[in-house]
């Protein structure tokens, strides 16, 4: 088992660019797999995650030139291109990978089995279940809640469903778009709040027609895509670590260049101006379908506030980070709405809380989130990830501001499924 040592840290300082944005990197690739033409995909993310939905395409006879770096090649198939796997396909520990393959697959003439890691294999299948097989589809996996491995077996064609989903996931959201391109009719599905709209943006860049309104989004099956050229930007939720660490840590100035800037993804930027962060937005660029920035951070004093709704939505992989900030700032946060992290690579908010506790913040759980009272020092220790990349790093950056020795971290190799480098590029700022 991996386990990474982190020093008190001196001020970070200087200009980097975070790897590719993961949520954005598997779309692209499934898109330009299921496209007609040549799809040219560059800062595509080398985490293990987006690896693993190009090598499940593949796996179905998807020819993609470059795999394991960050510019791929995708010969696009067509919609109706796919073939057998030979064999399960393993999703490792990529939730996003399992649930919009679901969607794609569901529509396929053929069978298909789709499995990945023991946390994968923990997380709940239902809510993708569910509305595919109103669509028709015959999906099935394991126990009341769906575990994977997930089965698909041909089905006799789907139909256009319309959905109300209720919880706001864009991987609901896109396994029900993506089966929706192999529906007979329209597909519609409502969320309560709107989760990230990468697949929207993808699908309508490549020349599909999306009819989108309010909380709504429709598409109509049987839609050519066509092959785009398309750059990845950095991935915010990787940048959201060193954003917090450059804040917390005295003397500090980071600028992180080419960063996704989405609306649906920055509630990390929001929460910390709140919370008194200096941050400037700067370079601002749309590139393809997706807006682009640099963002440079100063440290400052931070301070407590609450976090619920359609803010903390909006940062819904910053939940661990975030409690990091909370820990560093004067005065109480409030993290509410967020039973959905219950679900997440691990419970993320029982992680939190007792690695919190481990490192002396006065934290208190909820059933929907936690309650930290910020400001004491930090505490050096031993501390664990649960198997979760984003507890990994977060506990890292806490290691920089910690006091009494050195914060050690077990089991630090699934940092690797979403910021391969994390820690080299973490160094260099030093
Ligand atoms: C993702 C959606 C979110 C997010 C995950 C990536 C995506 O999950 O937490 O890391 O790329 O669609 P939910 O759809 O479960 O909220």
């Amino acid at each position: 088992m991996e386990k990474m040592t982190i020093k008190p840290s001196g001020p970070l300082r200087g200009s980097v660019r975070v790897p590719g944005d993961k949520s954005i990197s598997h779309r692209a690739v499934m898109l330009g797999a299921i496209a007609e033409g040549t799809s040219r995909i560059s800062g595509f993310l080398t985490g293990e995650d987006s690896v693993n939905t190009a090598r499940a395409l593949a796996a179905m006879g998807v020819e993609i030139e470059g795999m394991g770096g960050t510019e791929l090649v995708v010969h696009g198939v067509g919609l109706r291109g796919l073939k057998a796997p030979g064999c399960a396909l393993d999703l490792g520990n990529s939730g996003t990978s399992i649930r919009l393959l679901s969607g794609l697959l569901s529509g396929q003439g053929f069978g298909s089995t789709l499995t990945g890691d023991q946390y994968l294999r923990k997380r709940p299948m239902t809510r993708i279940v569910k509305p595919l097989s109103m669509m028709g589809a015959m999906i099935s996996g394991q126990g009341e809640k769906n575990y994977p491995p997930l089965n698909i077996k041909p089905s006799g064609g789907l139909n256009g469903i319309v959905y109300s989903s209720p919880i706001a996931s864009a991987q609901v959201k896109s396994a029900i778009l993506l089966a929706g391109l192999y529906a007979d009719g329209t597909t519609t599905v409502t969320e309560p709040m709107k989760s990230r709209d990468h697949t929207e943006r993808m699908l309508k860049y490549m020349g599909a027609e999306l009819r989108e309104d309010g909380l709504s989004v429709s598409v109509t099956g049987g839609q050519k895509l066509i092959a785009r050229d398309f750059m990845v930007p950095g991935d915010l939720s990787s940048a959201a670590f060193l954003m917090v660490a450059v804040a917390v840590v005295p003397g500090s100035k980071v600028t992180i260049k080419d960063v996704g800037i989405n609306p649906t993804r920055t509630g990390i930027i929001d929460i910390l101006r709140l919370m008194g962060a200096r941050i400037a937005i700067g370079n601002v660029r749309n590139d393809g379908p997706e807006p682009i920035a640099d963002i440079t951070v100063k440290h400052s004093e931070l301070n407590g506030i609450e976090i619920g709704g359609e803010l903390l939505l909006r940062a819904i992989d910053e939940f661990p980070i975030i409690c990091i900030a909370a820990a560093a700032a004067h005065g109480t946060t409030v993290i509410k709405d967020a039973a959905e992290l219950r679900v997440k690579e691990s419970d993320r908010i029982a992680a939190m809380a007792g690695e919190l506790t481990k490192i002396g913040v006065n934290v208190l759980e909820t059933p929907d989130g936690l309650i930290i009272h910020g400001g004491t020092p930090i505490r050096a220790a031993e501390v664990d990830s649960h198997g979760d990349h984003r507890v990994a790093m977060s506990m890292a950056v806490a290691g920089l501001i910690a006091k009494g020795g050195e914060m050690i971290i077990f089991d630090t190799e699934n940092i690797k499924t979403s910021f391969p480098g994390f820690i080299e590029l973490l160094e260099s700022l030093k």
